[in-house]
């Protein structure tokens, strides 16, 4: 038997608890037993027909062989004309095209963070930028919004005090996975003269923008002032456009530093799928309807969730956005979710992979039917009066 020498860089991170939980929830299904998965951050509506038949005609026309590496002039300027409307100066030069919103992090972190440079986390934080920091041999410095019910501007103290001058990167995720908040302009406000105090680079994972609930308004932090030069926007087109088997995002920065993130991508992936960039003008161009109308029903959702669990005497912290509720369950957070996969058959994320013990992380991008079968079982269990 061959013996390998692994890297201490792939053994210091762990699989994607979420990826692994609905591997579980696959493999039961797979022996006949009906799981109502509440794991994946997949929305459940299909990608819009359009987009569909551009990337159809896209492979007609032939775009099936490489394209210059950051992408094609159409979409990289596409992309730019969006982050202009959204108040950031940005031109096509300044967009990286990449297979998807995690390899444009995953390229980011690998471009800005080195051995023993300090990464600050806003807990709960989605579970990749962990394992990314680890992988690029960074350290972390967490700060909880938990005990604010997950807003960010009640807890601007405590940012104040984990980071310093010796923070390197600051990862903002609004509206947030896996607690579905989005942060007021006070709380971005904050996180702007923290950055410039501490002269800290940002990188602003705006993933679920166009998923926000009640008429919120949503700021792209590299719109403030003093943020221009310091902000990474990340972006996707999985979760707003339901199309996170195309695998396409990008990020966007000061050129300089979309040219250096160049070398990771030309090297690692060299571009992003070429008819899928074809397919992506066509849905930052003309999906507007498309996507409110699933923004809508996932706002729907949401109103009969929180609905639902107060009357079953379960109060949780209203998501404003995305498609992610933080339900309170044991101390024990996996062995919860370990029962509720294994007996109720519901899979959902223990918030401990997010850095929040105490807590499941629920999708609701899953049909209302099928989310209140959830809520029966975990009931049925007495899964759902535990609490922390
Ligand atoms: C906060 C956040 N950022 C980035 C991503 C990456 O998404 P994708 O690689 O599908 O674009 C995800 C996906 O779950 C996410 O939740």
């Amino acid at each position: 038997m061959s013996s390998f020498e692994f890297t201490d860089r792939v053994g210091r991170v762990s699989p994607s608890a979420t990826l692994a939980i609905s591997n579980e929830a696959s493999a039961l299904e797979t022996q006949g037993v009906d799981v109502v998965d509440l794991s994946v951050g997949e929305p459940d509506f299909n990608t819009p027909e359009n987009v569909k038949t551009a990337a159809h005609d896209a492979l007609d026309a032939g775009k099936t062989g490489y394209t210059p590496s950051p992408g094609i002039p159409e979409l990289r300027e596409a992309i730019a004309e969006k982050l202009r409307a959204d108040g950031l100066d940005h031109d096509a030069e300044n967009v990286m095209v990449t297979p998807g919103g995690k390899q444009a992090l995953y390229e980011v972190f690998q471009t800005l963070v080195g051995e023993g440079d300090e990464v600050a986390l806003i807990d709960p934080a989605w579970v990749s930028y962990e394992a990314m920091t680890k992988l690029a041999g960074g350290s972390l410095t967490r700060v909880d919004t938990t005990p604010y019910g997950f807003h960010l501007e009640a807890a601007l103290e405590d940012l104040q005090t984990a980071v310093s001058d010796e923070t390197d990167l600051l990862v903002v995720n609004s509206p947030g996975n896996p607690h579905g908040m989005v942060y007021t302009d006070a709380a971005l406000r904050g996180v702007r003269d923290l950055a410039v105090e501490h002269d800290i680079t940002v990188v602003s994972d705006e993933i679920y923008q166009q998923i926000v609930h009640d008429d919120r308004e949503m700021t792209s932090l590299g719109s403030l002032s003093g943020m221009g030069d310091r902000t990474i926007t990340l972006n996707g087109f999985s979760k707003a456009y339901a199309m996170t088997g195309w695998r396409l995002g990008y990020f966007a920065g000061p050129a300089e530093l979309v040219s250096e993130a160049g070398k990771v991508h030309g090297h690692s992936v060299s571009c992003a799928t070429n008819f899928v960039q074809h397919a992506g003008v066509e849905a930052l161009r003309n999906t507007d309807e498309a996507v409110a109308e699933m923004a809508a029903a996932f706002e729907r959702r949401r109103d009969t969730l929180v609905a639902e669990l107060a009357d079953r005497g379960v109060d949780v912290p209203a998501p404003e956005g995305a498609f992610y509720l933080m339900l309170p369950v044991a101390a024990d957070d996996q062995a919860w979710c370990a029962e509720a996969i294994g007996e109720a058959h519901v899979a959902t994320v223990p918030g401990s992979a997010f850095g929040t013990p105490g807590y499941a992380r629920l999708s609701y991008a899953n049909s209302t039917d099928r989310l209140l079968e959830a809520f029966d079982r975990l009931e049925a269990h007495d899964l759902l009066t535990a609490g922390v």
